[in-house]
């Protein structure tokens, strides 16, 4: 039998409860799938209730949530004060299309943190933050096209994805890299409108900037390469960002939606470098659907109602008084202490986990900063999409192999391996999923030394 077919057998009999569900949203959902992120073959676990950093199965199994939601539920699940707030606020309704007191209490809170933010709206996602900064620095500048990073996610759209996966044979050279589509839904139209950028290149992407200025209207760029393996920017790559876009009039936006965890203020705090418009979602809405985009106020101002033609942004949930509730109670709850705290046990995950690696005799590795972390099947050094791809095709399956076989010893991580800490776990947390990851290695270590060789140590 082979590997894969041994993790499958386990697993399916791990949870047939989860199977028989999977079996009944089949009929409704293609492939049973309503969000494709938190889809994994051969079928997710349903989950019947969470608390703090624990979560339950359908068929019973507690699990340590590694995964928070992408992220987002930074202080894990059902916190005290945020159903506290989300309670006393859903009895006088969710949703008012109007503006209110909760808009402005959290707005100010974000304003008064993140340093390039001097005015901002919601949003009702992280999709529509990074898209509204698009089309404000269009707006803005009368230019078009965007320059995105190879591997860069932003949401689920088009644009946002294109080149997420630089595919070795489509994605060209690294001094101009090509634009590549993610699926059969992406128009020429838009990839025409990208200008690729290698990340962690600062002279490349000096360069490309330079000799597309006159038609750039904005870079957009996350500070950790989420999607993609948790690849942390340099602050070299990120000043070069920075200085070309200032010297040739571009709009510099930071994708923030996940890196808002990092500090307090987000990445761009914690570098000391202000771009001109930030998104954000995720940790801002304490768990309900959120995002907000905002920066320099004199660019925020095409958006003014005042305007001849404002830029149009209309969404029917972005600001609802749940959201804004919830939001407000977490973010409260945070502090410069707290993310110390976090990125603390990441730094703990990371160090374990390498540890794991080394001592199973499996090349691997965990990369990322603070709170965030990802673990990859190589040994080789990760600063790009491309890197971190080559990673992924060289070790096949196993890395979803491992994410089954550590459901299967009490962790939830994403599928890709991405893991990230929140505020109820602690160090005892952190050391079960080390030694979970330890386990799970070892027992996968046979399999791999007869399917996969060139991954032993
Ligand atoms: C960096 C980044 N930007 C944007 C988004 C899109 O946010 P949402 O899923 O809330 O639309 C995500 C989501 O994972 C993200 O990771």
């Amino acid at each position: 039998m082979d590997l894969r077919q041994a993790v499958y057998d386990g697993y399916q009999s791990f949870a047939p409860l989860s199977r028989r569900l999977i079996a009944e949203a089949r009929e409704i959902f293609p492939g049973g799938d309503t969000r494709m992120s938190a889809h994994y073959a051969p079928f997710p676990l349903s989950i019947a209730h969470a608390k703090g950093c624990r979560m339950t199965d359908v068929d019973g199994h507690e699990l340590i949530d590694f995964m928070n939601n992408f992220t987002s539920l930074i202080h894990g699940h059902a916190n005290d004060a945020v159903v506290a707030a989300v309670s006393a606020q859903i009895a006088n309704g969710s949703a008012y299309a109007a503006p209110s007191r909760g808009q402005i209490a959290l707005g100010a809170l974000i304003r008064d943190r993140v340093p390039s933010i001097e005015q901002l709206r919601f949003t009702s996602s992280g999709s529509e933050a990074t898209l509204m900064t698009l089309r404000c620095a269009r707006a803005a500048t009368g230019k078009q096209k965007i320059m995105k990073m190879e591997g860069g996610y932003h949401g689920s759209y088009e644009l946002a994805e294109v080149s997420l996966i630089p595919r070795a044979d489509l994605c060209g050279p690294i001094e101009a890299p090509l634009p590549v589509a993610i699926d059969a839904s992406i128009p020429d139209s838009v990839l025409r409108d990208v200008v690729i950028c290698p990340y962690n290149q600062p002279e490349i992407a000096r360069d490309l900037i330079r000799r597309h200025a006159h038609e750039l209207a904005a870079v957009i760029v996350e500070p950790v390469l989420g999607s993609m393996g948790m690849i942390p920017a340099t602050r070299d790559f990120l000043v070069a960002l920075r200085d070309a876009t200032s010297a040739h009039g571009v709009v510099l936006v930071f994708d923030e939606v996940i890196t808002l965890r990092l500090a307090d203020g987000g990445a761009q705090a914690a570098h000391g470098i202000v771009p001109d418009l930030t998104a954000m979602g995720k940790i801002i809405g304490g768990g309900l659907p959120i995002g907000a985009f905002g920066g320099r106020a004199e660019l925020m101002r095409v958006f003014h109602p005042d305007e001849v033609q404002p830029v149009m942004h209309a969404s029917t949930f972005s600001g609802n008084v749940l959201s804004m509730a919830a939001g407000e109670a977490a973010m409260r709850q945070l502090d410069p202490q707290v993310f110390e705290r976090l990125n603390g046990l990441g730094e703990r995950f990371r160090q374990g986990a390498n540890e794991a690696f080394a001592g199973a005799g499996i090349r691997g590795q965990a990369t990322g900063t603070g709170s965030l972390s990802n673990l990859h099947f190589t040994d080789r050094p990760l600063d790009s999409a491309r890197a971190s791809l080559a990673g992924m095709v060289a070790a096949g399956n196993v890395g979803q192999l491992l994410h089954l076989e550590m459901l299967q010893r009490g962790v939830m991580s994403a599928g890709r391996l991405m893991y990230c800490i929140s505020t109820p776990m602690t160090a005892a947390d952190v050391d079960s999923a080390v030694d979970a990851l330890a386990d799970a290695l070892r027992a996968l270590k046979p399999g791999i030394e007869k399917e996969r060789p060139a991954l032993l140590g």
